[in-house]
């Protein structure tokens, strides 16, 4: 069950778009802003305020692949997958990387591909969090990992 103070952001980001035309979209972004995801309590309030069908919010949240449905994991991992890293062997550190991540616990760390870091005359190229790496080995991918859980 939702508590007040669990609703407490959906609550004033509503109110704070009240009465605005096409408010939909600005308040799907902002309760992601403030929350990480839209949760379905979110959907409810915002359907309830918009006077539309949980369906309806829910398509659009779901429309969009920006938005999510589930809280993020504590850190978010991409990997460049665009042509330059390729050819040094982005594929490669992927298939490392998801074997690594495979022992990591749960919501700790998730993993996507992305395309161009701009980084291209130093890949393979990936992102943690903000911080982006540069000519990532499987051997530099486990290190960095080992430092990301030890919190340094
Ligand atoms: S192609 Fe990977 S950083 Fe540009």
């Amino acid at each position: 069950m939702m508590s007040p103070s669990h609703s407490e952001p959906v609550t004033s980001i509503l109110a704070a778009h009240r009465g605005q035309p096409g408010a939909l979209l600005p308040i799907l972004h902002a309760v992601q802003d403030a929350l990480g995801y839209v949760p379905d309590y979110a959907v409810a309030q915002i359907a309830n305020t918009l006077n539309l069908s949980r369906a309806e919010v829910h398509g659009v949240v779901t429309f969009y692949h920006h938005f999510r449905i589930t809280p993020p994991a504590s850190h978010t991992i991409q990997i460049c997958c665009a042509e330059a890293c390729q050819s040094m062997g982005a594929e490669r550190l992927t298939r490392h990387a998801e074997k690594s991540l495979a022992q990591v616990s749960e919501g700790e760390c998730e993993l996507h591909p992305v395309y161009c870091l701009g980084l291209c005359a130093n890949s393979p190229a990936m992102m943690i969090d903000d911080q982006l790496h540069a000519r990532v080995t499987p051997e530099k991918f486990d290190r960095l990992i080992k430092k990301m859980g030890d919190g340094k």
